[in-house]
């Protein structure tokens, strides 16, 4: 069982997108803590699979195939859960969907699958649980937003605004369930090699799937409000955020 603080003992968690990339590495990271993890997805194969692996190296893994978009089935995959495990201690909304395309160029089928994962679903996942945990007084939301969440960025339009949202999100319910108990962690990646980047060249500061996850878990052991990373990234972009319009358009016109 991981001991993030005395008296906040991790001994469940609820990982969403974890049939591969980033939510797989993560929920590695979890079972070897002591923690059984549910891990959440739409490809049954796959997430057999990583539970699988899980289990063979000793943690306790559970699959549980959803899609996130549908916010009655997520709320309900939530909440079952919680009953059947006797309360999700930690519940990771780390799901996501990235399309690249110039604005000029968008069309609404490039929107409505990042704006069903990303918004609807990573919403519906941390709300569905937050009852439970007020109910306890305790436990962990955590939201996979990105180093995009800074600034709309471009041909990244809607996943900008989408990885905003969930900043923004975060950032209220920290605001009001604190003093209910509750820890919120956003969590801001930079590059990270998995396939939502297939096909990209090196990427600036580009980091492994498990050493993403190793971050992740560190700001949750730390109970963390924000951690963006890896540094340089999250530095440069921080400060591109308090850049003026016209200098920010000029520079960002430049990366099209
Ligand atoms: N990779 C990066 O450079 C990077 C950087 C910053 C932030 N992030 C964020 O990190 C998170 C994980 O990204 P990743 O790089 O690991 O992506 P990935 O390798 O493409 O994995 C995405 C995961 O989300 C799941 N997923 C997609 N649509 C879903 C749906 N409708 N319902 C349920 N699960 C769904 C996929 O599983 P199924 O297909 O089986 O459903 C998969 O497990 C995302 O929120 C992403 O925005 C990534």
């Amino acid at each position: 069982m991981l001991r993030a603080m005395p008296g906040h003992d991790l001994r469940t968690a609820f990982v969403t997108g974890a049939s591969m990339g980033i939510g797989a590495a993560l929920a590695h990271a979890l079972a070897r803590a002591g923690i059984h993890v549910v891990i959440a997805a739409r490809r049954e194969q796959e997430l057999r699979a990583v539970a699988e692996a899980i289990e063979q190296a000793g943690g306790r893994a559970t699959p549980v195939v959803v899609d996130v978009s549908n916010p009655v089935a997520i709320t309900a995959a939530v909440q079952r859960c919680d009953a059947e495990l006797g309360g999700l201690d930690l519940v990771v909304a780390n799901a996501g969907v990235a399309r690249q395309r110039h604005s000029a160029k968008l069309q609404w089928d490039d929107c409505a699958d990042m704006l069903g994962v990303n918004v609807v679903g990573a919403t519906a996942t941390l709300v569905a649980a937050i009852p439970g945990m007020i109910e306890r007084g305790r436990g962990q939301l955590v939201g996979v937003s990105s180093i995009a969440a800074y600034r709309g960025l471009p041909k990244l339009a809607v996943y900008s605004a989408s990885k905003a949202y969930l900043s923004s999100l975060l950032d209220a319910l920290r605001v009001d369930l604190e003093p209910k108990g509750l820890c919120v962690t956003e969590v801001r990646p930079g590059y990270v090699r998995t396939a939502m980047n297939e096909g990209a060249g090196k990427l600036p500061f580009e980091l492994q799937a498990d050493e993403a996850a190793q971050a992740i878990l560190d700001a949750i052991v730390a109970r963390k409000a924000l951690h963006a990373f890896p540094l340089p990234i999250a530095a440069a972009m921080r400060s591109m955020s308090a850049l003026p319009r016209s200098l920010w358009q000029p520079l960002a016109r430049r990366f099209v």
